[in-house]
């Protein structure tokens, strides 16, 4: 196995949480799922996260023209919204949000209904590292429903977070 592929073998044995970055604003209606969705700090000026978004997505170069964005970390019964906003249906940017039901922040930044957690940034910093954006930005508004579970991606398939028994 070369190196890329041993990488990305690695990677998916790293199950994540599934987000979809939004953001609406000048440079346009946009929206893109992630599994790079990172807290930062939550002891800075104000609590900061980070996401990495490819540069040809239409997301990253709206996100980095409307200066604010929205991180909408999905719940486990979401898979369809992750998969609407991973383009799996075809649909372009503002397609998506047609099919999603969705409201706008105190910013101006799409949340969607339903979402486990929603954080509303405004972008702190950006930096282009080779394909993707390293996008970083300070919490303004945090929502969070009810159910707290959060759809979970590892090994090329969606998965939920199962507890287990203390052993020894
Ligand atoms: C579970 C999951 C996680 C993903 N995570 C990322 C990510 O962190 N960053 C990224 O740029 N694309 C990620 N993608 C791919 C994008 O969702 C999307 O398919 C890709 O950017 C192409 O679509 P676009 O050109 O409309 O943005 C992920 C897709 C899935 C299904």
């Amino acid at each position: 196995m070369d190196l890329r592929a041993a990488f990305l073998e690695g990677m998916s044995r790293a199950a994540t949480f599934v987000a979809v970055a939004t953001t609406d604003g000048p440079g346009g209606r946009a929206g893109v799922t992630i599994s790079s969705l990172t807290s930062v700090s939550a002891d800075g000026e104000q609590p900061s996260l980070l996401a990495c978004i490819h540069h040809l997505s239409p997301a990253a170069t709206a996100i980095l023209k409307n200066r604010a964005f929205c991180a909408n970390l999905l719940a486990e019964d979401q898979q369809p919204l992750s998969d609407l906003f991973a383009g799996r249906g075809g649909d372009d940017h503002g397609a998506r949000f047609d099919r999603a039901d969705w409201q706008a922040g105190p910013m101006g930044q799409p949340m969607l209904a339903g979402a486990t957690a929603t954080f509303e940034c405004r972008l702190a910093t950006a930096m282009l590292w080779e394909t993707h954006h390293i996008i970083v930005g300070r919490v303004t508004q945090m929502v969070l429903a009810d159910n707290p579970h959060a759809l979970l991606y590892g090994q090329r398939a969606y998965r939920r977070a199962v507890g287990l028994e203390p052993k020894g």
